[in-house]
């Protein structure tokens, strides 16, 4: 025994050989028995992951699955982008400021330096940067709050199928019933409209709410914003058109409102370029930005606030102890890379194309359901009509090696979000596992 190490390692095996522990390969136990039953996405995909890579998850069992779920949209850029993860661990090991209050730090202002150049200014957009909460809600009750603040209203306009957090204030704003019911308090302030998609939406039902405004025996007081998923993601792939949001930008400048853009599903390129609603001619006073915009999958929200808006805000007046966590402005920074250029939105455009013929393909092979395909870029839908079909159908694509999940009113929507940085082999693999599971269920239901 010459050095220290050689004498621990023979004091080791000199050891009676120590019992080995249980095979841990799958093994769920302690989240069962301890995790609390609001668990939710593990259900549907019960296994027990261990590694990612761009576009697979592996389990601990070694079984690879095609990642059409993408964290529910956090991972535009991929499982452990290569170029984030040693940004990240570059600025770890230098010891950079991990923690999340809204101190001035070099990570921040690398983030909101490259988010100007690169998102900002080509867009001429004065908004400023809020960092709130890190998560997609956190941004929409800060918005909220805002606008209520300076219009002096309380009633807020959301649409159906809207989809807009869990937290009260976005709870109330968010339509489906069984995330509604759990609040345990009335859901108040909230008028709600029908989308452009929805049966009765369209211009007819914003200029109908629009005449009953102007009528002062109407019984309706005047909101203090719209709030609009340009693209509904959870609501169940609802595409906005140009034509109709402008029309809810006309509305709310018409009654001193505010219109609030949440791009937190649809945006940072999911829809094939940086925002879901670029180039419809709508510019919003308020956007709420999360998931994707901290790059990695780490979290990260902010809104982008028109100027003339956030000077209504006081000092410390909506504060938090996470906002703006340092490692996601460290990889949200080489997130924007990625728009510094078409590359990687045309190569969006384009899978967002091979996704939605694949898709339409299948509907018209099983035309006699009446299933309907709807999306834009890399957010695609299938709708089989009925949630117990689109349940069979994610069951059997888990059980094949493909993540997907259902949406929409009663789950009846299986929603394509796979990363932007999907390889086409990945993408065409499980758009095939997809067909042969909705066949499948298909045959199965018949
Ligand atoms: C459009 C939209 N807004 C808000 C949220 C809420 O974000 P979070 O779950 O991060 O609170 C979501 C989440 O899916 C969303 O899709």
């Amino acid at each position: 025994m010459t050095t220290t190490l050689d004498a621990k390692k023979t004091t080791v095996s000199e050891k009676p050989a120590p019992e080995l522990a249980p095979a841990r390969d799958n093994d769920t136990t302690i989240f069962e028995a301890r995790e609390s039953e609001v668990r939710g996405y593990c259900r549907a995909f019960p296994t027990v992951f261990e590694s990612a890579s761009n576009a697979r998850q592996v389990d601990e069992l070694g079984r690879s699955y095609i990642d059409f779920f993408g964290g529910a949209g956090v991972l535009n850029f991929g499982h452990n982008n290569e170029r984030m993860k040693r940004a990240m661990i570059e600025y770890l090991e230098r010891d950079g400021v991990a923690h999340s209050l809204d101190m001035y730090t070099t990570a921040k202002r690398g983030f909101v330096e490259r988010f100007t150049e690169v998102v900002l200014e080509p867009r001429r957009m004065p908004h400023r940067l809020q960092f709130v909460g890190p998560t997609g809600t956190n941004a929409v009750e800060a918005s909220l709050k805002l606008a209520r603040k300076i219009t002096k209203r309380s009633t807020v306009v959301a649409f159906t199928s809207g989809f807009h957090g869990m937290t009260l204030g976005s709870l109330a704003c968010t339509a489906n019933s069984y995330f509604r019911s759990a609040a345990g308090v009335p859901l108040e302030h909230v008028v709600r409209l029908p989308f452009e998609t929805a049966p009765g939406g369209g211009i007819a039902a914003l200029e109908a709410y629009d005449a009953a405004l102007a009528d002062p025996s109407s019984g309706l007081a005047p909101p203090a914003a719209f709030l609009v998923e340009p693209v509904q993601a959870e609501g169940g792939v609802h595409v906005a058109s140009g034509e109709w949001l402008k029309a809810v930008q006309d509305l709310a400048r018409r009654h001193g409102a505010l219109l609030i853009l949440d791009d937190i599903q649809a945006g940072c390129g999911r829809t094939g370029s940086y925002f879901s609603f670029d180039g419809l001619g709508v510019e919003p006073d308020i956007v709420n930005l999360a998931k994707g915009v901290g790059g990695f999958g780490t979290p990260l929200a902010l809104n982008l606030i028109h100027p003339e808006h956030d000077r209504h805000w006081s000092p410390g007046e909506h504060t938090g102890t996470f906002r703006g966590q340092g490692l996601s402005f460290v990889a949200g920074r080489e997130a924007l890379s990625y728009f510094v250029g078409d590359e990687l939105m045309d190569d969006v455009r384009r899978k967002g194309e091979r996704m939605a013929g694949a898709l339409a393909e299948l509907a018209e092979e099983l035309a006699e359901h009446r299933f309907e395909v709807r999306g834009k870029g890399m957010m695609q839908g299938l709708d089989v009509v009925h949630g117990g079909l689109a349940k069979d159908v994610a069951k059997r694509c888990f059980e094949s090696g493909l993540l997907i999940g259902p949406c929409g009113s009663g789950g009846r929507v299986l929603k394509l979000i796979p990363p932007l940085t999907t390889p086409d082999e990945d993408l065409e693999e499980g758009l095939e596992l997809l067909a042969s599971s909705v066949r499948a269920a298909v045959a199965a239901h018949s």
